[in-house]
């Protein structure tokens, strides 16, 4: 199973992309402006400093409890580096990075496989786990989990690591765990999907101030660019929140009347209770439904390489509904042609 395999594989040839979950039309002008602005500050070394402060209130918590990391993707690196985890457990299905990052520092890693409506029961998480990854709300699933599941999940002697990069999909951020202190509980955070950054690379660690502490002396000198710690800071404004609110109440409605719309699809299922701005699906023979959407100028993300699910899942990205209703007419048509 290839745990490198991610969404950005599947697009380009001028298929409409429907396989990363990145929001379009991102970065908003405001903020591609304040990126452009921080460019003449580009012969200083990066100062993390008033990044890690703008987090750091944003959630309520002391500025040595914030890592500004770049991307999630390095926080997940920096973790399997300083991290002796005897008993590493990841819940799957998931992002398959925080796996390929433990295997690659020499972990062995045991997988916790969800499946059914993939909710989460905390006793199929071991007891000796002494380092649990799961993602909320989950890519690919889609699916939020209360966050009183997730801190019964906590324990001394065990970090928990809770990915919230789709987090603020959810209005409100209900069971985000960014502001709690629990002991041994790790959140991370990412600007690429709601701000359209994913080449920006920003992201950051919210923890103890010891294994902040330890992930700063790990993570390599200036790893988070100006640029990036400048978007940083200006994401974290009330002006940018409320904004990023207002888009998660939209993006509520479009996924709710998509996963309506596929849900009366011949032969289809939807994972209920999508949370996030991605819908998992289960096709009877998907693996030859996505490549004939493909045909057809589509591309959506292939299920195949995410542990717990196979070839008939595919994950489709909630765009707005003039791109999504001609979507599910070409599915449909598909469908029943068969
Ligand atoms: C659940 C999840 N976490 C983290 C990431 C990585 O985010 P970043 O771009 O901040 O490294 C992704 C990217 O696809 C993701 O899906």
């Amino acid at each position: 199973m290839d745990l490198r395999h991610h969404g950005d594989t599947e697009v380009g040839g001028g298929l409409v992309d429907l396989a990363v979950n990145v929001r379009t039309g991102m970065p908003p002008e405001w903020l591609a402006d304040i990126i452009r602005d921080s460019v003449g500050g580009l012969a200083a070394y990066p100062d993390a400093g008033p990044a890690r402060a703008a987090l750091a209130a944003r959630h309520g918590r002391d500025p040595g409890e914030v890592l500004p990391t770049a991307g999630a993707a390095e926080a997940f690196v920096l973790l399997a580096r300083v991290l002796r985890p005897r008993h590493a457990v990841v819940v799957h299905p998931q992002f398959t990075e925080p796996e390929a990052a433990l295997r690659a520092a020499g972990h062995a890693v045991r997988r916790v496989v969800l499946d059914g409506d993939f909710t989460l029961d905390p006793a199929a998480v071991p007891d000796d786990a002494d380092l649990v990854m799961i993602g909320n709300p989950t890519n690919p699933t889609s699916v939020l989990h209360p966050a009183a599941i997730l801190t019964a999940l906590a324990r001394p002697g065990r970090t928990l690591v809770v990915d919230e990069a789709f987090a603020d999909c959810v209005p409100g951020e209900p069971e985000s765990l960014a502001a709690s202190r629990l002991p041994g509980l790790v959140v991370i955070r990412s600007l690429t999907k709601t701000w359209g950054l994913a080449g920006l690379r920003v992201g950051y660690v919210l923890a103890e101030p010891d294994l902040i502490r330890t992930l700063a002396e790990a993570q390599p000198l200036w790893s988070v660019s100006t640029p990036a710690l400048a978007a940083a800071i200006a994401c974290t404004a009330p002006r940018a929140i409320a904004e990023a609110e207002t888009w998660a109440r939209a993006l509520t409605a479009d996924r709710d009347s998509l996963a309506a719309a596929l849900s009366a699809l011949p032969g289809a299922h939807v994972v209920p209770h999508a949370r996030a701005s991605f819908l998992l699906l289960r096709l009877p023979d998907g693996e030859s439904v996505r490549t004939r959407l493909r045909t057809r100028g589509y591309a959506v993300r292939r299920g195949g390489t995410f542990p717990g699910l196979g070839p008939d899942w595919l994950r489709v990205a909630v765009r707005p509904p003039h791109v999504m209703t001609p979507f599910v007419a070409e599915l449909e048509s598909i469908l029943r042609a068969r």
